[in-house]
């Protein structure tokens, strides 16, 4: 989501005569959008603000003016500390107002102190941000589109909640015509976004509320939106009508971000989770029985307060039994002001440790397995740049694998059916299969 709010970041900045540069040593203003989800996230932000400064200095001496803003979650959670510890940054902003940015930067400009604006404020930022830019250069044939933000769920370790502030969804006129204009532009491949995307409840233009399913059925009707996603689902909404939508819409690709965190039903009620492991096996077992070649991936954390061998069995248990073909696995982080930070029974560093290696490796060995299963089979491929080498082209598979082909420039943006030849690590390659568009 960052990277959806550093390009609205750009558009609203872009009336105000900025515009991107390659290097933050050419850069009249350097916004740092960060995130505070773990503790290593966070103290990244510091380290970088020290090499910004550094910047920020050598201009100085050239008689250029540097503004630092630091934005996003970390901003948002430390605004006063940032401002103690790294005095030379002008702008402290959080996620729900860069909306505002104009006004920040002219304040910072005259007044020559830092602003800080990290308010959760009543209207929303969507209702004032200027249109998206169409993709400023050609060969944007992927994007993400933000419908939903926030977070009332409160599991016992995360910042979001209090971060991204409540959970809230966009509009439905204003989330199709967004994706209308970026499909216009030759967008064919989108990801909804949202820390809680299925929880989606926007306002419909007939005044009811409309869930992800309704609105995904009504995204599958715009012309050139081949290929629909959505990013990060919840188990707990994953409603029949959602379920249903990967029935019957060949638009919604078969493959699903379903965090599960943990396979233990004590450690999911100690995250408050609000289910059980054999609830979240359900909701794949339904998911594949209405399309069979959906592939799931999850994130997992390892070493919550509490947890025991036996716990941990368990979701390698459930990581065995429901094979994920993608995942992202942390080591457990105290986040500052989250329950299960002040918890009792906190597990050693180097039982984490441990624990991280053996679910990588099983992880790992999973989604190895996947990709083997698409050697030999023919895919289609939507073609989106040029590859590394000579005369390659790259492009993305259903399940985003990134996939490399020989072929001509000219099918770049279209998609075709590919023959997959090998799997490697995090990619794969293939063969076109003929020269003409898939259908
Ligand atoms: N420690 C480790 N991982 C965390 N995540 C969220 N909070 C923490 C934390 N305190 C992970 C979860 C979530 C992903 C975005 O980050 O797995 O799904
Ligand atoms: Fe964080 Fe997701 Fe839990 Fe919300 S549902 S508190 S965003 S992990």
């Amino acid at each position: 989501m960052n990277v959806y709010d550093s390009a609205r970041m750009s558009d609203v900045l872009r009336p105000l005569g900025y515009q991107p540069v390659d290097l933050p040593d050419a850069a009249d203003m350097i916004i740092l959008n960060t995130c505070h989800i773990r503790d290593k996230a966070a103290e990244k932000v510091f380290s970088e603000l020290g090499r910004l400064r550094l910047i920020k200095e050598a201009r100085k001496a050239e008689g250029q003016q540097t503004i630092i803003a630091v934005a996003g979650c970390v901003a948002q959670a430390e605004g006063q500390e940032i401002l103690t510890r790294a005095p030379y940054v002008d702008i402290v902003l959080g996620p729900q107002t860069y909306h505002r940015l104009p006004e920040m930067v002219a304040r910072a400009a005259r007044a020559g102190g830092a602003v800080i604006d990290t308010d959760f404020p009543a209207e929303q930022k969507f209702d004032f941000l200027p249109e998206a830019a169409a993709p400023q250069t050609k060969g944007n044939y992927t994007s993400f589109l933000t419908i939903q933000e926030g977070c009332d769920k409160f599991c016992s370790f995360c910042v979001v909640p209090y971060t991204r502030g409540a959970e809230s969804s966009r509009p439905v006129t204003s989330v199709l015509a967004e994706a209308r204009r970026m499909a216009e532009s030759g967008v064919q491949d989108i990801t909804l976004l949202g820390q809680n995307v299925n929880a989606y409840h926007g306002e419909g233009p007939d005044g009811t509320v409309w869930g992800l399913a309704q609105l995904a059925y009504e995204l599958a009707k715009i012309p050139g939106l081949s290929r629909i996603r959505y990013s990060t689902s919840h188990p707990r909404d994953m409603d029949d009508a959602l379920i249903n939508a990967h029935r019957d819409l060949p638009e919604l690709m078969p493959f699903l971000h379903l965090p599960v965190q943990s396979g233990s039903d004590r450690i999911l009620a100690a995250m408050n989770r609000g289910h059980t492991a054999d609830q979240y096996r359900d909701i794949v077992l339904k998911l594949r029985a209405v399309r069979p070649d959906l592939a799931l991936s999850s994130d997992f954390i390892v070493g919550h307060p509490g947890e025991t061998d036996e716990d941990f069995e368990a979701t390698m248990q459930l990581v065995r039994d429901v094979k994920f073909a993608l995942a992202y696995s942390f080591k457990y982080s105290q986040r500052p002001g989250t329950p299960a930070a002040g918890a009792p029974l906190q597990v050693p560093e180097d039982v984490k440790d441990a624990r991280l290696q053996a679910l990588q490796a099983l992880l790992r060995q999973q989604q190895d397995e996947f990709n083997a299963t698409l050697v030999g089979k023919t895919i289609p491929v939507l073609f989106t740049g040029e590859g590394r080498k000579p005369g390659q082209i790259v492009g993305r598979s259903p399940w985003l694998q990134p996939i490399h082909v020989q072929g001509p420039h000219s099918l770049i943006g279209q998609t075709f059916s590919v023959k997959v030849t090998e799997r490697l690590t995090n990619s794969l390659s293939g063969e076109l299969v003929e020269e003409t568009e898939y259908a």
